[in-house]
């Protein structure tokens, strides 16, 4: 699913190939990024005498492992640069062209580094791990699959998936939904208070962080007697909480909330869409889910089967 993830962003956003179809290896860009996160992951809750002593190989490999995700951005943008052609209007094309209408600015190219480093970063790790944890489900719920099938049938009789479809699946957009609320891969965000406020009856002071934890805001009773339980039906309109707002964050909150949003919902469903069309999902009878935090959340050693299904219905 990582390679799944990062063969879409690079493509629409950057117009980028990583190999992720053709490479039975993982680009080395994403061995570098992943490495670092994990690194941060750690080092972010070590003290940095022991970082300089103890860690100093990591903290070596880590700086190592930024200077070559950075070289490696900026060759995506040379490229582009060489190509010296009217672009297709993709996101690096915009970076690059656009004109800021006050200042007449264009974005720095360490700018634009930046960016495509936080946006292959933040729209990878995420959509992989949503879509991983989707088909555990689906290989465990198998009459949640034959709904989805049914809908896919239905939006798009002759199996040809199109843009405009995307948005009428609304049962698999329940299922990406529920699948985010028990497991939402970015499992919290910060706040800092901008002045003395009150969240609920908890006073917090100018200046003091608060930290969202997702994970058990999903869950809340609030979410009914079972909110453990995978049921996509929960996000039927006549059922889901009145203040579904406040309950479900998985995209963050307010201006800082994710940028991504709808690319992930769509890439999400138009994924499932064709992995559930094509192939059966079998589940894996001795496993049993277990988490792992790399910044994001995913499922631990995934297993399960597939099977190519003789009549496709995407
Ligand atoms: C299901 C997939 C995804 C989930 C669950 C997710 C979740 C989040 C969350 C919780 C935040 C922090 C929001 C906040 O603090 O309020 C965030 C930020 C962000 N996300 Fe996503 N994200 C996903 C996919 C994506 C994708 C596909 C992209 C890029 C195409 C993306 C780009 C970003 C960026 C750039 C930020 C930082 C925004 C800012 O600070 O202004 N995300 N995301």
């Amino acid at each position: 699913m990582n390679k799944l993830a990062l063969g879409v962003i690079g493509e629409v956003a950057f117009g980028y190939d990583f190999g992720s179809f053709d490479d039975a290896a993982p680009h080395e860009l994403v061995v570098r990024i992943s490495r670092a996160l994990k690194y941060i992951n750690r080092a972010a809750y070590s003290h940095p005498a022991l970082e300089a002593t103890m860690f100093r190989r990591d903290r070596n490999q880590h700086r190592d492992d930024i200077e070559v995700a950075q070289r490696l951005v900026d060759d995506i943008v040379a490229t582009r640069r060489e190509r010296d052609a009217p672009g297709s209007g993709d996101l690096l094309d915009l970076m690059l062209s656009t004109v800021d209408p006050a200042t007449g600015e264009r974005l720095s190219d360490q700018n634009i580094r930046n960016q495509i480093l936080t946006f292959l970063v933040a729209g990878q790790e995420t959509s992989a791990g949503v879509m991983a944890f989707a088909l555990h489900f689906l290989s465990t719920h198998p009459h949640v699959v034959e709904r989805i099938r049914a809908e896919l049938s239905a939006v798009c009789p002759d199996g040809d998936l199109q843009f405009d479809h995307v948005g009428k699946l609304r049962y698999l957009r329940r299922v990406v939904d529920e699948t985010l609320r028990l497991w939402p891969v970015a499992p919290g965000y910060y706040r800092k208070a901008r002045r003395d406020t009150m969240v609920g009856e908890h006073p917090f002071e100018k200046g003091e962080w608060v930290f969202v934890v997702l994970l058990q805001l999903h869950r809340d009773a609030a979410w009914g007697a079972d909110p453990e339980r995978f049921d996509p039906n929960r996000f039927e309109r006549s059922r889901v909480p009145v203040n579904l707002a406040d309950l479900y964050k998985p995209f963050g909150t307010g201006v800082r909330g994710c940028i991504g949003r709808q690319f992930a919902y769509h890439e999400v469903l138009v994924a499932l869409a064709l992995i559930v069309g094509r192939v059966d999902l079998i589940e894996d009878t001795d496993y049993t889910l277990k988490v792992d935090e790399t910044v994001t959340l995913k499922p631990r050693d995934l297993s399960l089967q597939i099977r190519e299904r003789s009549d496709p219905v995407s």
